[in-house]
């Protein structure tokens, strides 16, 4: 019996070890994304292609860019930035445009941002 609690205790701690691990943060994780791959052009000094301003969370949740919200909370595979950065979307070129593009992990990650809610965190 004793071992089946400290069992279970065990479980739920990897578990919650797990969670917390997959769970991304804006600010530590995707923002310095953006802030390496993206401001250049995505920035308010410039006139920002499309009108889409990458600095900061306001800013990329502002949904005013040439084609509305690029972020649908919870719908990380459907959002324009997520099919931008696949070269999926069905208009223009994959981001970011004329360099080498995201790695699969990193654009999974932001996805997974997204369908966690896309939060300010
Ligand atoms: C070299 C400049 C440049 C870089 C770097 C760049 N972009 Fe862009 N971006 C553009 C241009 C130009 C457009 C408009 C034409 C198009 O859609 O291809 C655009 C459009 C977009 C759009 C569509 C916005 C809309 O509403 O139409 C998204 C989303 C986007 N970029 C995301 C990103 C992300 C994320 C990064 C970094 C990983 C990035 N871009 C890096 C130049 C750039």
């Amino acid at each position: 019996m004793k071992k089946t609690i400290f069992l279970l205790i065990t479980f739920l701690l990897v578990g919650f070890a797990q969670e917390k691990k997959d769970k991304v943060s804006f600010s530590k994780d995707v923002m310095p994304v953006f802030s390496k791959k993206c401001l250049s052009c995505h920035n308010t000094e410039d006139e920002s292609p499309s009108g889409l301003y990458l600095e900061d969370y306001n800013e990329l949740m502002k949904g005013e860019s040439k084609h509305g919200p690029v972020v649908q909370p919870k719908k990380g595979e459907e959002s324009i930035l997520i099919k931008k950065l696949r070269g999926t979307a069905e208009f223009g070129r994959q981001m970011p445009r004329g360099r080498k593009p995201l790695d699969d992990e990193t654009i999974d990650m932001i996805s997974r941002w997204i369908d966690q809610g896309a939060k300010k965190n």
